[in-house]
């Protein structure tokens, strides 16, 4: 039996546009009443709320975030995978590991500060793990190295946190790399071995803050698919508060689908989808 949607009001999709663009950054397309509809029916049938003013006032009201989480969850997408956009990866094993870990080689600090800016469920944060225990070897233990992995979704942290992935999921990684870094379970799927968990940590963060809670500034940065749900005027706000965090000589990595504001000044472009703080 198919479930007839009930179209959201303009009124209050326009409402709803205007609070996730205020709290989350996304920029709704002005089209969308029946995508944002069918995507929030099953959640006011669950609430038990009968009209979708009401669905935005408890969101609002939410002290916990869960309805929040929940609602850019399902306005946004959290559709990651191992391996994506490969050069990425083999760029940052390859030039950009090499030249931080170098600089601060020169700087004599053993310090390497990684940030995955919107982890979802942790595919690229443990993949930038991996990579920097490779790229340091066996001076790894002697570094004050990690991966700090966020996003706004909480239940994808959670996800993230386990580390369990599926199979063919974990084979779009290069053996070596699923070989050291991963543990076959007895039911076929794969978890981020104990040490690779180790050294990361997941928190949940909204890109939208006004300043980021750090104090060490990273080395590299991988902030990708997630500004395609943002504005111009957002990108280049974000483009400061990321600089902000980021050591001189910091790489950036953006998805292949997105691009940064034309006026931005923080940062120069290495190649497609890699930038560098001057
Ligand atoms: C498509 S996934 C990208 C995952 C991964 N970076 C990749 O490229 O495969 C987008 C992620 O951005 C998160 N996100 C959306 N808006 C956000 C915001 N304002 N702050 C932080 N994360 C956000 C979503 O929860 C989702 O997990």
């Amino acid at each position: 039996m198919t479930v007839a949607i009930k179209l959201i009001e303009d009124a209050d999709f326009q409402a709803l546009r205007a609070y996730v663009y205020d709290t989350c950054g996304i920029a709704l397309d002005n089209s969308k009443h029946s995508l944002v509809s069918g995507r929030l029916q099953p959640v006011l049938a669950r609430e038990h709320i009968a009209t979708y003013r009401e669905y935005i006032d408890r969101v609002r009201a939410d002290t916990t975030g869960r309805l929040r989480s929940e609602l850019v969850d399902r306005l946004s997408t959290n559709h990651t995978f191992f391996w994506r956009e490969a050069d990425h990866f083999d760029f940052l094993a390859r030039v950009a590991l090499p030249a931080v870990i170098g600089a601060r080689r020169r700087a004599q600090s053993k310090t390497l500060r990684i940030w995955c800016a919107a982890s979802s469920a942790g595919q690229e944060p443990y993949t930038l793990g991996a990579l920097a225990m490779e790229a340091l070897g066996v001076d790894y233990a002697s570094w004050d190295a990690g991966v700090l992995a966020t996003d706004i979704s909480a239940p994808v942290l959670e996800r993230a946190r386990e580390g369990i992935y599926d199979n063919d999921d974990v084979q779009r990684l290069p053996e070596p790399l699923r070989k050291r870094h991963f543990d076959r379970l007895p039911d076929g799927r794969w978890q981020a071995n104990r040490r690779l968990r180790d050294e990361l940590t997941f928190r949940r963060l909204n890109l939208m803050s006004p300043r980021f809670p750090f104090k060490q500034p990273f080395d590299v940065v991988f902030i990708r698919n997630v500004m395609i749900y943002f504005d111009m005027p957002t990108k280049l706000a974000l483009m400061d508060r990321l600089a902000a965090v980021m050591r001189s000589g910091a790489f950036m990595f953006i998805g292949a689908a997105e691009s940064l504001p034309p006026d931005q000044r923080q940062f120069e472009s290495v190649r497609p989808g890699v930038f560098r703080k001057p």
